[in-house]
């Protein structure tokens, strides 16, 4: 145990008899991972001066100097040319001692009216802003691979499983649109956590606001926020937009993952679907003939990360009183990472399916197998007059036949076929082809060719909206 305290000077410490232990300076010190907050916490700032100096708060000639220093932190910031100090706590404080180390006294005027409170949940919303409109700009890109690997694959047939057991044809068209549903989903979630985000919480100073005459809207029309916060307490305890990106994150690995593990089963030799390129492949250092399917495996794997992060900020906001906490402080690691590990995700995602080679020849044959026409079969009764009920247990009979022959319903004669009902004509073996039982299915969102055309021209429109 240290028994000599340093003396750390502090912005916060005329009211302290000592410095702070420089271990304890370690454990809450938050510039580790805020400073990456860096460049909003300086416009913020120099909004926030702009501001103060309009108003007549301190002189024009101090705002001035403050944002015109600032502005020359920011691009040495940019240039990687300051040493963020762990002694100055966080990023805010590095920002602001940093700032009257360079410009003097006037420097000293920049937290007139404002807390670090509202400070961070500026720059966090700020963050949060910025980061949803790269997730969307990302999902877009997904979604834009998969609508040209849709647009290519109207026609190819594969087949559709239910409890993974192949159940009835559908297209790689029709597949991948699912997945771009799931996208679009995902972008609106995102459209939303960023609309949760703007809103401008500075003026809500440590909790109960300020007494200076400043202007709240000024500042997020400087900062091009939409809205400023109604009420101080609730302002600086806010984290909801926070969690609203993070659980935006959350639902969209669901789908990456659901992705990812088809992605898995289809380059497996028992299903060979499709091949990975060698670009985002790797191999195995005993086993010469291996390939697997890495990327895809990290972002199933990366999932239970993320709502890891989801649920660590969720039990960390849980029991706090207003207004600000300590405790308020972990929401960043868990924010940044969430976001990072989604947007690396999907550049996973997108760099793999648009190298990949589908197998149509091998889907199309797979989806022939395993009986997928018989509901077609029973339905094809039905439209001879036969009650549904009756059809099914017609056709489970042939299947059960076939089955120990193993051979498919269309391999059957017409003469085997009417040994189950008279019913069975020589159309049959049109009917129940697969590319009929796939056109037939001509409904909005069914996987007919005609259907997925229309289902993809609404969902680039729907895309271009953002
Ligand atoms: N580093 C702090 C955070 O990230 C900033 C706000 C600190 N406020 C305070 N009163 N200690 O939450």
């Amino acid at each position: 145990m240290p028994n000599e305290h340093h003396t750390n000077a502090k912005l916060w410490g005329g009211g302290f008899d000592h410095g702070t232990d420089t271990w304890m300076d370690d454990f809450h010190a938050s510039i580790r991972f805020d400073r990456r907050l860096y460049r909003q916490d300086i416009l913020g700032s120099i909004a926030h001066a702009t501001m103060l100096g309009e108003q007549g708060i301190i002189p024009i000639i101090d705002a001035d100097a403050i944002v015109s220093g600032l502005r020359g932190i920011l691009a040495d910031a940019d240039a990687g040319k300051i040493a963020w100090r762990v002694d100055a706590e966080d990023i805010h404080m590095n920002v602001e001692s940093l700032l009257t180390e360079r410009i003097g006294e006037a420097g000293q005027r920049l937290h007139t009216g404002r807390s670090r409170n509202d400070q961070v949940a500026l720059d966090t919303r700020m963050f949060v802003k910025d980061a949803c409109a790269a997730a969307i700009a990302r999902l877009k890109s997904l979604a834009e691979t998969m609508l040209a690997i849709a647009d290519k694959h109207t026609d190819s047939i594969m087949p559709g499983y239910t409890h993974l057991q192949r159940a009835q044809p559908v297209t790689l068209a029709h597949h991948m649109m699912a997945y771009v549903e799931m996208l679009l989903r995902d972008i609106e979630r995102f459209a939303h956590a960023r609309e949760s985000a703007d809103v401008m919480p500075l003026g809500s100073g440590a909790l109960a606001g300020t007494t200076y005459p400043i202007d709240r809207q000024r500042v997020a029309e400087l900062l091009g926020f939409k809205r400023i916060s109604a009420n101080s307490l609730d302002a600086v305890s806010d984290r909801d937009f926070a969690l609203d990106a993070m659980y935006a994150c959350s639902v969209c690995m669901a789908h990456l993952s659901r992705l990812s593990e088809e992605i898995a089963l289809w380059s497996s030799l028992e299903f060979r679907f499709i091949t990975i390129s060698d670009a985002y492949a790797t191999g195995s250092s005993m086993m010469p003939q291996k390939k697997n399917p890495d990327a895809a495996e990290l972002v199933r794997g990366k999932t239970g990360r993320v709502y890891g992060d989801l649920l660590a900020l969720l039990v960390a906001m849980k029991g706090l009183p207003l207004a600000y906490n300590k405790d308020m402080q972990e929401d960043k690691e868990p924010l940044f990472d969430a976001l990072d590990t989604l947007d690396g995700c999907l550049n996973a995602l997108d760099r793999m399916l648009a190298t990949a080679a589908f197998h149509t020849q091998r889907m199309s044959r797979r989806a022939s197998e395993g009986f997928t026409n018989a509901t077609d079969a029973a339905d094809y009764l039905t439209g001879k007059g036969m009650p549904f009920r009756q059809a099914h247990e017609t056709v489970g009979g042939i299947v059960r036949a076939c089955a120990r022959r193993e051979c498919g319903i269309t391999d059957m004669t017409l003469d085997e076929l009417r040994e189950f009902s008279p019913l069975f004509d020589e159309d049959v073996y049109d009917e129940l082809s697969m590319k009929a039982c796939v056109a037939r299915r001509n409904l909005p969102g069914g996987p007919a060719a005609e259907a997925v055309e229309a289902a993809i021209a609404k969902a680039r429109q729907r895309l271009e909206a953002y």
